[in-house]
């Protein structure tokens, strides 16, 4: 996909030559700003359809309008609904542009322009401008790399380039937010391309040849760690979810060092589950295949560190992602091992299924050597995320509330969004074992929290935070800007805390 040629026009909307002129429209009102005129040389066209009741601009409603010769210079009008103005913000524009995008490929055209919204309370045009080049530049996206003929229909057209016809005060704003949104949903695509390729292609030596190519591009440091590396580094836990398989793990560091010298950097970490059969402890075969998702953690590092490089950031930050396979076999690990993990901790494996927190533990510990300002890690995790949260809320723990409450707030700025859970010291005791420090599993209650206990257990020595994705990480029913499959999540969340921690520096 070609990055998307965004500009901000300030013009009188009827005035822009354009295939497809987009206002976006609040639910059960008369008058949008700018489309007065619009409806005026339309001869009423846009007052007809309201009063009729043809349109009402509720959530996901659109209309397509065709001005006559010589009335307007747009070619179509698409009128989509942006529900209640009460709750208007990022996301429902977010929703109407996807259903722009929709509609404009349904209709072959390969330009669009949008009439933008107002600024109003809670939502400024800097974050309107960035909302408008998400929505679009995600909406575009389509995994299409392993499909040897185009669909029936033909080719989906690409979206060539968005005008944002904004005048005024708010035009600077607005192309400010439009370059961050573009960048960091490219990055995000970038997260669900990678996640949406199958486990025998998207391998962690091919993770870790992403990320050297990145480091190329960038000017990434990338050291890539192999077996005997991990070996030679004492990496227990995650070498014991790679001893089932063939397939060589790979520990991949990644940094961008754009921020003072010697200050200390925020540290991402990835799970990179390239395939989670479950090991001995066997999935069922049901929905077995959603297990090549189990990397989107990782994934999603990748996708944050190449917009954060876009974006040039003056921040330091390093990018950590282990990555194996988990399958059985004859060498595999097994239920009741109990392995040494690279902090010292011996940790007795009850269920070679919850290889995850093995792998991230043993990345936790690394992370020391940075000494880092804070850590948040991402990981398709728990099962018990989703039978918690649904799939419309992250599962957010940590060591230290302020870079909690820093995390989830860049949650709800993403529209990425968190529920706090808590890690009561009550919850530890699930992880007594008889033989070892620490046991791998917690049983059935409060299967996210004691998760998120045993990476604690791992992340000593600084702030950190993790993000359980298990729920959200890929997805069948999805918002109109996105697409059924991996969300890429939570790569925009990532970028807008370390937005905010660049800004602060
Ligand atoms: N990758 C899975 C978690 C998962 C499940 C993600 C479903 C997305 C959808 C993880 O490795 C796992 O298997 N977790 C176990 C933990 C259990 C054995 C304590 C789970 O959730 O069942
Ligand atoms: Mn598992
Ligand atoms: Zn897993």
């Amino acid at each position: 996909m070609k990055p998307l040629e965004i500009s901000v026009l300030d013009a009188p909307a009827a005035e822009v030559a354009t295939p497809l002129l987009v206002i976006p429209w609040f639910e059960e009102e008369r008058a949008m700003p700018g489309a007065a005129e619009i409806d005026g040389r339309m001869a009423g066209a846009i007052g007809v359809l309201l009063d009729r009741g043809d349109f009402r601009g509720r959530k996901d409603e659109y209309a397509v309008l065709y001005p006559r010769e010589g009335e307007i210079r747009p070619e179509r009008v698409l009128l989509v609904g942006l529900g209640k103005r009460e709750k208007f913000g990022a996301e429902p524009l977010r929703r109407a542009l996807g259903t722009a995008v929709r509609q404009a490929q349904r209709l072959g055209v390969a330009e669009l322009a949008v009439l933008m919204p107002e600024a109003a309370a809670g939502v400024d045009a800097e974050r309107l401008g960035q909302a408008a080049a998400e929505a679009v530049t995600l909406a575009a996206w389509e995994f299409r790399e392993l499909k040897s003929q185009p669909p029936e229909d033909g080719p989906r057209v690409e979206i060539a380039s968005l005008a944002l016809v904004a005048g005024g005060a708010a035009r600077a704003d607005v192309q400010r937010g439009a370059r961050v949104g573009e960048i960091a949903a490219r990055g995000e695509n970038l997260a669900r391309e990678l996640a949406a390729r199958p486990g025998n292609l998207a391998t962690p030596s091919h993770l870790a040849s992403v990320a050297e190519e990145l480091g190329r591009r960038h000017g990434f440091a990338v050291t890539v760690l192999d077996r005997e590396a991990m070996r030679a580094e004492g990496m227990g836990a995650l070498l014991a979810v790679a001893r089932g398989t063939e397939e060589e793990p790979r520990f991949i560091v990644i940094g961008s060092m754009r921020g003072g010298e010697g200050e200390p950097p925020l540290v991402l970490v990835g799970k990179g589950v390239t395939f989670d059969s479950g090991g001995i402890s066997l999935k069922p075969a049901q929905n077995m295949e959603e297990m090549k998702y189990d990397m989107s953690g990782a994934a999603a590092v990748l996708g944050a560190l190449q917009a954060i490089a876009e974006l040039d950031l003056r921040v330091n930050v390093v990018g950590l992602i282990p990555s194996a396979e988990n399958l059985p076999s004859g060498k595999a690990l097994k239920p009741g091992d109990v392995v040494r993990s690279h902090l010292g901790k011996t940790i007795e494996v009850v269920n070679t299924d919850a290889e995850g927190r093995l792998l991230l533990a043993d990345a936790l510990s690394y992370a020391r050597r940075f000494r880092p300002a804070a850590v948040v890690d991402a990981a398709t995790l728990t099962g018990a995320c989703t039978i918690a949260l649904g799939h419309h809320a992250i599962g957010l723990m940590g060591n230290d509330d302020a870079l909690v409450a820093a995390v989830r707030e860049a949650g709800e700025r993403s529209g990425e969004r968190c529920w706090v859970l808590p890690l009561w010291d009550e919850y530890r005791a699930q992880l007594d074992s008889d033989v070892a420090d620490i046991k791998n599993t917690g049983g059935r209650p409060a299967g996210t929290i004691t998760a998120g206990w045993f990476l604690k257990e791992f992340a000593s020595e600084f702030p950190w935070a993790h993000l359980d994705i298990a729920g959200t990480a890929y997805l069948d029913d999805v918002p109109p800007y996105l697409r059924k499959g991996p969300t890429g999540v939570p790569t925009r969340l990532f970028v807008e805390w370390i937005r905010g921690r660049a800004r602060q520096g």
